[in-house]
């Protein structure tokens, strides 16, 4: 006998759950009953019909039909009714899938456990999705400013037929130190304040690892690896145990540069920097070399450039400008031929070949080109921060 909606008399809630259950347990066997798209077309219309369909019929016999005190608790028994019926309704068509569906498809075929199963699944999420909503709008993200600006400074070197090179920011001390030519217990050491991982006593000095404190070691790895001629850049985040403030970080970024061949000479790492600097801040940027040290470099230099601010001046709005000290020069970064003792430690003879060398932090570079004024802003996650680089 086919289920018929019963009038209700009593409306006490246990005489509501037997007539829930039996009519849940006629949905559960007609459910499993249909095996066709006419099976189900007549399921659906049974349970759904607006004019006589289950759900209307205990709409008019149950809820209608209820006495005023037992309205509320009627009202929800229909309503939670008619949710299950509405999301097992579409369901049962998972109950057919079958044979053309396998035997059209080039991927599952001979897979028919598959198919069903994909397809309920498929039918699952139908049923649960309101397709009339409107669709979840991702926001589109935007690259971070500091790898931004270093992929723009990689671009520049690029441009210029340099290659890019990558190394571990876990190094050795040999790497990181020795064989840049910073000898043990050398003071250019403490220039850089590093962070070392704990528990390496055990072992020489030259296997401790560390945080690399810059991407100089990238150079040592390139030369070992490649033979010269050599033009790379390696970009990549360094650590220093320095404390926070406006301007320091203990984890920035750098790019490395490095070109080793025969006859390069100090002109041609003027005239390659000069270049890059002018592409990075705009053509009427001017260069200068200043006398520094590095213990990889021999002779070593910084590099300034005529402040971007009050255009090499050292006066802005009638005031000494802040941002070069009034000096007109704002330092940028570290260069360098490099120094015959670094190619004793990657196999070059040192008689044949020369070069130069540069690292840049990249942070400062953003700092400059963006106008930010806190380093900090570039590691907080801050989006109305970043957004504004979109
Ligand atoms: N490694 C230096 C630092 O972090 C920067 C540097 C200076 C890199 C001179 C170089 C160089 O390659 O030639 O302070």
């Amino acid at each position: 006998m086919p289920y018929t909606v019963p009038k209700l008399s009593d409306f006490s809630a246990p005489a509501l759950d037997a007539a829930m259950r039996e009519l849940l347990s006629a949905l559960d066997q007609e459910s499993a009953a249909v095996v066709s798209e006419n099976d189900w077309k007549a399921f659906r219309d049974r349970w759904m019909a607006r004019k006589n369909g289950i759900l209307t019929q205990i709409n008019d016999l149950w809820l209608k039909g209820a006495p005023g005190p037992s309205k509320r608790d009627v009202g929800q028994l229909v309503n939670a009714l008619r949710l299950l019926v509405e999301d097992r309704v579409p369901k049962a068509r998972g109950n057919f899938d079958t044979f053309e569906d396998v035997v059209g498809h080039p991927t599952l075929r001979g897979s028919v456990g598959e198919v069903i199963a994909l397809k309920r699944k498929r039918t699952a999420m139908v049923a649960s999705v309101d397709i009339t909503l409107p669709g979840i709008r991702r926001p589109i993200g935007a690259e971070h400013p500091v790898i931004k600006t270093m992929n723009e400074i990689v671009g520049v070197f690029r441009n210029l037929g340099y290659s890019v090179e990558e190394g571990p920011e876990i190094e050795t001390d040999y790497y990181n130190f020795e064989a840049l030519n910073f000898p043990p217990n050398h003071p250019a050491r403490d220039t850089q304040d590093t962070l070392f991982i704990a528990g390496q006593e055990s072992k020489p000095l030259r296997d401790r690892l560390l945080l690399r404190t810059h991407t100089s070691p990238v150079q040592i790895h390139t030369m070992q690896k490649m033979k010269p001629p050599v033009r790379v850049v390696c970009p990549g985040k360094v650590h220093r145990n320095d404390a926070l403030d406006a301007t320091h970080s203990p984890i920035f970024h750098q790019v490395e540069g490095l070109a080793v061949d025969t006859n390069i000479t100090f002109c041609d790492l003027k005239g390659t920097l000069d270049h890059a600097m002018k592409a990075l801040f705009g053509s009427s940027v001017k260069t200068r070399f200043y006398p520094s040290f590095f213990p990889f470099t021999e002779p070593s230099a910084d590099v300034q450039i005529s402040c971007i601010f009050c255009d090499g001046k050292g006066v802005r709005d009638g005031a000494p400008c802040r941002n070069c000290k009034a000096s007109g020069w704002i330092e940028l970064l570290g260069c360098g031929m490099v120094d015959p003792n670094v190619y004793g430690f990657v196999d070059y003879d040192p008689a044949r070949l020369s070069g130069f060398a540069f690292g840049m932090g990249v942070e400062r570079i953003a700092i400059l080109k963006y106008g930010v004024d806190d380093i900090e802003l570039f590691f907080q996650g801050d989006v109305r921060f970043l957004e504004q680089f979109g």
